[in-house]
C-alpha cells in the first residue's frame, strides 16, 4: 500500500524547504531496499555511527568555535541514540553489524570540499557537507516511511526522517553564523548541483541508504 499523505503538515513544510535537492530518489528504490532490509539496516547503522563520529571530529577540530561545540554536542548524542536504535532493531532480527563499509556517496561529497581559505570558510564547507548528507538521508527515510509495505517499519523510519530534518536545518543555520548569508547561499547551491551529479553517477542500490 502506498500512503501519499504526510503524517502532519509541519513535515510537509520541512520538505518544501528541503526541495532544494535537485534530484529526487527513484521511488523504485524502496522496493529494492525493502527486499534487502538486513543490508539496509546494517548500512543505516553505519550511517548513524558516521554521523556521530563526524560530529565528534568537528567538535575537536573547531573546539574554539563556541556555537559549534554547543550545537553539535547534543547532535552527537542523538546520532548515537539513532545508532543504538538501529542496533536494537537488528538484534531483534539477529542481524550482525559486521565489517565497516565505505560510503561512496560521502567520500565523493567530501572530495568536493574546498580546503583552502579561512578556517570559517573551511568550517562552512564541512557544515554544508553535513547538511547535505542529512537532507538526502531525510529524503530517503521519508520514502521508506511512506512506501514500505510493513507499517512497523514505516513508523520506524518516520522518526528518523523527522530527526534528520532538524539536523539539516541546524547545520545550515550554523553555517550562516560563520560566513555571510550570500556566500553560504552560493556555496550551498554549488553543493546541491554537485550532489545531484554524484547521485547520477552512483548505481541505485537496495543495500545502501545513499
Ligand atoms: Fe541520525
Ligand atoms: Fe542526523
Amino acid at each position: 500500500m502506498i500512503r501519499l499523505i504526510d503524517k502532519n503538515r509541519s513535515i510537509s513544510i520541512t520538505f518544501a524547504i528541503m526541495l532544494g535537492l535537485q534530484l529526487s530518489t527513484d521511488p523504485r528504490w524502496v522496493n529494492i531496499a525493502e527486499k534487502s532490509i538486513s543490508e539496509i539496516l546494517i548500512d543505516h547503522a553505519f550511517c548513524e555511527q558516521k554521523a556521530a563520529t563526524s560530529g565528534i571530529a568537528l567538535i575537536v577540530k573547531f573546539s574554539d568555535f563556541e556555537q559549534v561545540v554547543k550545537e553539535v554536542t547534543p547532535l552527537v548524542a542523538e546520532e548515537w541514540g539513532h545508532f543504538r536504535k538501529v542496533m536494537k532493531e537488528m538484534e531483534k532480527r539477529d542481524i550482525k553489524l559486521g565489517p565497516a563499509r565505505k560510503d561512496q556517496y560521502v567520500v565523493a561529497l567530501n572530495a568536493f570540499q574546498n580546503k583552502g581559505g579561512s578556517r570559517n570558510a573551511y568550517l562552512v564547507e564541512k557544515l554544508l557537507t553535513f547538511a547535505l548528507i542529512e537532507a538526502r538521508s531525510c529524503e530517503r527515510f521519508r520514502l521508506l516511511s511512506l512506501n514500505m509495505e510493513d507499517e512497523y517499519m514505516r513508523n520506524f523510519y518516520h522518526e528518523f526522517m523527522v530527526s534528520e530534518a532538524g539536523h539539516y536545518r541546524m547545520f545550515i543555520e550554523l553555517a550562516r553564523k560563520y560566513m555571510p548569508p550570500e556566500y553560504v547561499k552560493k556555496r550551498w547551491s554549488e553543493y546541491l548541483e554537485h550532489e545531484s551529479e554524484i547521485l547520477r553517477s552512483l548505481e541505485l542500490r537496495g543495500d545502501r541508504i545513499h
